[in-house]
């Protein structure tokens, strides 16, 4: 079963006036859906704030990695870890009506989630919070690196209560071949976030932690951190459209 929670709708109209909520890489407008089974409902529209609309690579790359985290998120819940489920927005790729002022722009569309609250970040960052839903988050987060055999972690945690479950959107995957995106950091990054990393209540004792040595290398934010790319020429790797994201 997939727990995902999608638009179900093809119309919306977006209030462009002024920005609802911004990250470390997208500025993000509200609006309400005009069609569908949401019809009346409010919706979220993001694009990417290096003047990037027209790069499809971004948003590409983007649905690709929520792809691959609605599969962590779905086996997290098929382990029946947590007695509720715990959904994940699927944005999908809208254009913005000829016309209006955004016209022909592409935008990533997906429902609202109320009381957005973040309870962890790629650096290792984690809400300190005794309620359920924020131990279940950092067991979400250890359990992706031991069910991917130690190859990934599935962090950036941020979404709404629900009566019936959690809603997360734009989570970060941070992997050991660093495939994923400007918020993958890697091997660093998912050392540093078990540096700081302590088991709650749903985590398994008998999950796999990265052996730690040393202090963390990535300086703790609660915010999404971005990769760096030290402009060294000689160990530069060639530009991909995900790299030159970067140097904007
Ligand atoms: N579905 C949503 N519903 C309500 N607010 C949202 C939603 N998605 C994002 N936001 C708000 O916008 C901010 C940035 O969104 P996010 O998708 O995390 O972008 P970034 O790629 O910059 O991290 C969030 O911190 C949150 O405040
Ligand atoms: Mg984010
Ligand atoms: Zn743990």
């Amino acid at each position: 079963m997939s727990y995902s929670r999608t638009n179900n709708s093809t119309r919306a109209s977006i209030d462009t006036s002024e920005i609802f909520g911004s990250g470390t890489f997208k500025n993000v407008y509200a609006g309400t859906y005009t069609s569908g089974s949401r019809k009346g409902q409010p919706c979220v529209a993001k694009e990417f704030k290096s003047g990037c609309v027209v790069e499809e690579h971004y948003f590409d790359e983007e649905l690709n990695i929520c792809a691959k985290a609605q599969k962590i998120i779905d086996e997290f819940n098929d382990a029946e870890i947590m007695n509720q489920p715990i959904y994940l927005n699927t944005p999908e790729i809208w254009t913005y009506t000829r016309g209006c002022s955004k016209g022909g722009q592409k935008t990533l569309l997906e429902p609202m989630i109320q009381n957005f609250e973040k309870f962890n970040s790629n650096s290792g960052w984690a809400l300190t919070d005794t309620t359920g839903w924020a131990d279940a988050m950092q067991s979400l987060s250890h359990f992706s690196y031991d069910n991917s055999g130690g190859t990934l972690l599935l962090c950036d945690l941020q979404g709404g209560r629900y009566n019936n479950g959690y809603v997360l959107t734009d989570p970060v995957i941070m992997s050991k071949a660093n495939n994923c995106g400007p918020a993958d950091l890697g091997i660093d990054g998912i050392m540093s976030f078990f540096q700081r990393h302590k088991c709650g209540a749903f985590c398994d004792r008998s999950w796999r932690r990265p052996p730690v040595l040393g202090k963390a290398k990535i300086p703790m934010h609660q915010g999404t951190t971005m990769q760096a790319y030290l402009p060294t020429r000689t160990s530069r790797a060639p530009l991909s459209p995900t790299l030159r994201r970067n140097f904007y």
